[in-house]
């Protein structure tokens, strides 16, 4: 018996500390791909979550004397694709096209934005998704057109990024758009970078002809505030008793009666709709100088605009794959 215990208790000891010893192992692993993935993400493209929730192995690799200003005095800009929680493969596609992109001294956020959770297997999916990519944003509503989604999201928004370890304000543009539209980030972050960051109103000015942004509104295929107009939403009356009707014509309305939105910018014809068919309302032919392509409803649109603008042409040649 005696001799029985004990060998069991040197034998559980031996594997106690081997286990310890793997699992420091398991650690060491962990950190060098932690070090090696956060520079990866240190291109400051979307879809890394809550970047300042954590810190990042890549910043305390930087030299310290200058790392506190590292983000400062980059542009921050949110990008709120407005969707539905159905919408995986949208989701995931779009994660694809904008993870493959590339942005210089901006950093821009992609975050998925819809209402309440409905069904069981969203509380599986959507969640999953958001362990991994952590871009979703639940707004509190019940999902809706026209009746106030885009007010929801624009006044949450102080809310859910007021945090006290993020720099002020957290983003400088709020932009929200349509899943599908093609942003091409590196140019609207050039777009907007000389703009004023406050009291801004950014967009496609509706109608299709006008190239007044004074008079009207900006077109919801995508549309930028600065952040001191999210907070004004938030804040103000005027947004909370006029919540009913076409959401970005109610956004509009808004600046108007608030006298919001100094401050303009006509983003006609960086950015327009697909070119075909020509009856099509509101196109412009591709060109370099495109911030966005909206109406992309099919396929064949995705990928003659994906195309046009070279999203494939960094491919790294490999022994692994042949792609002519
Ligand atoms: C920090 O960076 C600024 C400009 O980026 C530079 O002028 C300054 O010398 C740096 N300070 C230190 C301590 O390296
Ligand atoms: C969500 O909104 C409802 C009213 O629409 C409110 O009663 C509830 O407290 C809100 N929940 C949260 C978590 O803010
Ligand atoms: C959305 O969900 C939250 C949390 O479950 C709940 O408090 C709220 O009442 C819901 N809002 C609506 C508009 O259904
Ligand atoms: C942000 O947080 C601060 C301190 O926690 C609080 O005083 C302030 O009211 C909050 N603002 C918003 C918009 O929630
Ligand atoms: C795409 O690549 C071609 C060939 O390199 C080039 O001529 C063209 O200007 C590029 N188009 C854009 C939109 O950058």
């Amino acid at each position: 018996m005696a001799t029985k215990a004990a060998f069991a208790d040197s034998s559980s000891r031996r594997f106690i500390v081997s286990s310890l010893v793997f699992i420091l192992f398991l650690c060491a692993i962990a950190s060098i791909n932690e070090v090696r993935f956060a520079a990866v993400r240190n291109i400051k493209c979307a879809f890394t979550g809550n970047p300042a929730s954590e810190i990042s192995p890549a910043l305390l690799l930087q030299p310290a004397s200058n790392s506190s200003s590292d983000d400062d005095d980059d542009l921050r800009i949110l990008i709120g694709i407005m969707t539905l929680p159905d919408q995986y493969m949208r989701r995931n596609f779009l994660r694809l096209v904008y993870g493959t992109q590339s942005v210089t001294n901006a950093r821009i956020d992609i975050k998925f934005v819809f209402c309440n959770l409905t069904k069981e297997e969203q509380r599986v999916w959507v969640v999953l998704e958001i362990m991994k990519y952590d871009d979703i944003i639940i707004l509190n509503c019940t999902e809706n057109m026209n009746r106030g989604k885009t007010y929801t999201y624009f006044s949450s928004l102080p809310e859910m990024f007021n945090d006290s370890d993020r720099p002020y304000p957290p983003y400088h543009y709020v932009m929200k758009g349509d899943d599908d539209i093609y942003f091409r980030l590196e140019n609207l972050a050039e777009s907007l970078k000389p703009l004023p960051r406050e009291d801004l109103y950014y967009g496609f000015v509706i109608p299709c002809n006008s190239m007044d942004p004074f008079k009207h509104y900006m077109a919801g295929m995508g549309f930028a505030v600065s952040w001191d107009i999210v907070r004004w939403v938030r804040d103000s009356d005027i947004p909370r008793s006029h919540l009913v009707g076409p959401e970005d014509k109610v956004f509009g309305d808004w600046m108007k009666m608030g006298r919001r939105g100094r401050n303009r910018h006509n983003a006609k014809w960086s950015m327009y709709n697909f070119p075909e068919p020509p009856n099509l309302q509101c196109t412009h032919e591709f060109w370099p100088e495109t911030v966005a392509v909206h109406l992309l409803k099919n396929e064949r649109r995705w990928i003659k605009t994906l195309q046009y603008f070279n999203a494939t042409s960094n491919l790294r040649p490999s022994k692994l794959y042949h792609v002519s």
